[in-house]
């Protein structure tokens, strides 16, 4: 499977990523979701106003940029030249730095993770892989661009204290106990460092498909090229690049263990013509025997669970063989 971004385009886009007329993303351009909201966490606002804003845009959007996050602006940067940098190396080299791990806890892919299975394939390169504990992690990361551990080894301590800090404010929001995401539940954070290459017609094919994350929540850094889009009432809205921002959406497992009360809600990215979009997405993942269900004291006589436990591997075997269709992973999901 060839890289995107090593595919010579003459101008022309290959039939292979060539979507049937009903799966293209239509109108390219669409209002920026300035009603996403963007929570500021240092403002003057005392702590519980700043849940009660995460709590609603959780609900209504399930998305919500984070400003003021504590996160070092100079460490966002280098880690998106790091990432720059990784995806301007030549295929081999990428191939190379991805393949330390004999058992490919590092892995460089096209497309999807269903590439071999997939009717036609996406504009994307990404490389994805485990995050923590991170000694144990880095020692199977790319070494070129010879910055790469170092930079984005303090990224994941850094996202890993951010992703909890927002996960606590969630979780007394919610009502449930201190602590409620910070063990299993958390235990196996992933990186994955996504690449749009430019596309010779951002019309007929799409960078990521429409999906809702697999996650607890995600913390995406997305640069300032715009493509991500969130759906909100059938319509699809932008999500505004703003500087030095994370956007933060809630993913399936969190829905999950709400009960419902804060929904994930489906996201695609489009391409574009002129610039290369390179993205990091940071997903809170739980170790893979975890036990997901409705937490007790959201699941009672007045609110009866929605939705059955599952273990997280089986969740995520269920997601990966329908593709993310909302549909089918929510039928298996529910109670
Ligand atoms: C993801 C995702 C958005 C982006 O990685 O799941 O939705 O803008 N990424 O790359
Ligand atoms: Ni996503």
């Amino acid at each position: 499977m060839e890289l995107v971004s090593s595919l010579c385009n003459n101008g022309v886009i290959p039939a292979s990523y060539v979507h049937p007329p009903e799966a293209r993303p239509g109108n390219l351009i669409v209002p920026l979701g300035k009603s996403i909201p963007a929570i500021d966490l240092a403002g003057d606002r005392d702590q519980i106003q700043i849940i009660q804003a995460i709590l609603k845009a959780s609900e209504e959007y399930g998305f919500f940029q984070v400003i003021n996050h504590g996160v070092s602006e100079t460490l966002m940067d280098d880690t998106m030249d790091v990432i720059q940098e990784f995806h301007a190396m030549s295929a081999m080299d990428k191939e190379m730095e991805c393949s330390k791990d004999p058992d490919g806890s590092c892995k460089l892919y096209t497309s999807s993770l269903g590439y071999l299975a997939e009717n036609f394939h996406y504009w994307r390169d990404a490389v994805a892989h485990p995050c923590h504990p991170l000694e144990e992690c880095l020692k199977f990361w790319p070494q070129k661009p010879i910055r790469y551990r170092e930079v984005i080894g303090a990224y994941s301590i850094e996202l890993r204290k951010l992703s909890s800090r927002i996960l606590e404010m969630i979780c007394e929001g919610l009502g449930l106990e201190t602590g409620y995401f910070s063990s299993a539940l958390s235990e196996n954070p992933k990186i994955l460092v996504n690449h749009y290459p430019p596309c010779p017609d951002p019309s007929l094919t799409l960078g990521l498909s429409k999906h809702q994350d697999p996650s607890i929540i995600t913390l995406v850094l997305q640069g300032h090229i715009q493509g991500l889009q969130v759906l909100k009432d059938d319509q699809w809205i932008g999500v505004q690049p703003l500087p030095h921002a994370f956007v933060v959406n809630i993913g399936y497992l969190l829905q999950i263990i709400s009960n419902g009360k804060l929904k994930g809600a489906e996201h695609r990215v489009v391409t574009n013509t002129e610039d290369a979009r390179t993205t990091i997405s940071y997903f809170v993942y739980p170790s893979s025997e975890c036990l997901i269900i409705p937490a007790k004291i959201l699941a009672n006589q007045q609110n009866p669970p929605l939705y059955k436990g599952c273990k997280f591997s089986d969740f995520l075997t269920v997601y990966l063989s329908k593709a993310a269709d909302k549909e089918a992973v929510e039928e298996y999901l529910k109670f």
